[in-house]
């Protein structure tokens, strides 16, 4: 392997730029070439690469988004547009790949692996920490440092003016975020897709801690919780229902997802993107790296695409005890 080639795409996550930093660097430390390509599939198959040297990625560790851009690739989809990838690549004579994403992003690189033998290594980066063979995506922990930052300023208004808050967080369909941010700010109840609370069990919840003595109240809400409203119907359904609480609603968004990585994440940007590289050298093909017990760890890409992240059983008994 003389030249390897770097792309992030799907949903853009603190810690990317890191990401592309560590492969360019390490490709430097062992006198390959290494190139980025722009916007994911989509720059791959228009060939719309740059090429990254040990000096051109300075000043990275610590932004957000992801140079490189990111895209969402309707023709990677089709054969035919994974040939121009492939021809592309070729073209320019990269031998390898490594992408940084989620599941669409592994499994379009799976297949690309399948049909042309490229070598393709993924890194997990989303803030949804929904990938299976990593305890932790990139991204994750600085959006749980930023929600719990904005939960904590919510709070003040929620005590200031007595009120009942609902906050939806991102997570697409898991509830890592919402149950790590929601003991993390100390929230009331934490509705998430894996637990279903049911609509009478979170009225009692929160008569229970109107009559503790609680005069607000924070309700963390997963953007992919099942309970059948979303929040701005939980909304009005707890207004019918109590008449105790003036509630209001706050969608968080995309804010969750900008922002400088925090230390973990950029820590772990390098590591796994040392790891990417080395195994790509190492003549290993089809894996994720991932952190596992605190070591950097490889999944079969398929496994990694198939598999399902685990939410923290024992994270939800502490908030049961901590919500009482
Ligand atoms: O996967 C990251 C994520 O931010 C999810 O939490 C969210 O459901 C989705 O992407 C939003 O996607 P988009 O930016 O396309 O609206």
């Amino acid at each position: 392997i003389k030249k390897i080639a770097v792309m992030t795409s799907g949903g853009d996550s603190p810690g990317m730029n890191a990401a592309i930093r560590s492969v360019a660097r390490t490709c430097a430390y062992y006198n390959i070439e290494c190139a980025g390509i722009y916007r994911g599939y989509e720059g791959m198959i228009e060939g719309d690469f740059k090429e990254l040297t040990a000096r051109n990625v300075k000043g990275l560790i610590n932004k957000g988004g992801t140079v490189l851009k990111s895209a969402r690739s309707k023709e990677f989809r089709t054969k035919e547009g994974r040939q121009k990838a492939y021809d592309a690549l070729v073209a320019a004579n990269v031998d390898a790949l490594v992408v940084v994403g989620g599941d669409g992003t592994f499994t379009g690189a799976l297949i690309f692996n399948q049909e042309f033998g490229f070598p393709v290594m993924g890194i997990p980066g989303t803030i949804d920490n929904d990938i299976f063979g990593t305890s932790h995506t990139l991204g994750y922990d600085t959006a749980l440092n930023t929600v719990v930052e904005v939960i904590d300023k919510i709070r003040d208004t929620a005590s200031s003016h007595n009120r009942l808050f609902f906050v939806e967080v991102m997570g697409r369909d898991a509830g890592h975020i919402a149950l790590n941010v929601g003991v993390g700010a100390g929230a009331e109840e934490i509705l998430i897709p894996e637990e279903d609370l049911g609509l009478e069990r979170l009225l009692e919840s929160l008569r229970r801690s109107k009559l503790s003595g609680k005069s607000s109240s924070i309700v963390v809400v997963a953007e992919g919780d099942k309970i059948g409203k979303n929040v701005f119907e939980l909304k009005d359904y707890v207004e019918e229902n109590m008449t105790e609480y003036e509630v209001r609603v706050s969608v968080l968004g995309h804010m969750q997802r900008g922002g400088s990585p925090s230390c973990f994440d950029r820590v772990l940007a390098s590591r796994m993107g040392v790891k990417a590289v080395e195994s790509l050298l190492e003549g290993k093909s089809n894996y994720m790296v991932g952190l596992l017990s605190d070591t950097i760890q490889l999944t079969p890409l398929e496994q990694a695409v198939k598999g399902k992240s685990k939410i923290n059983e024992e994270l939800i008994r502490v908030s049961d005890i901590m919500t009482t």
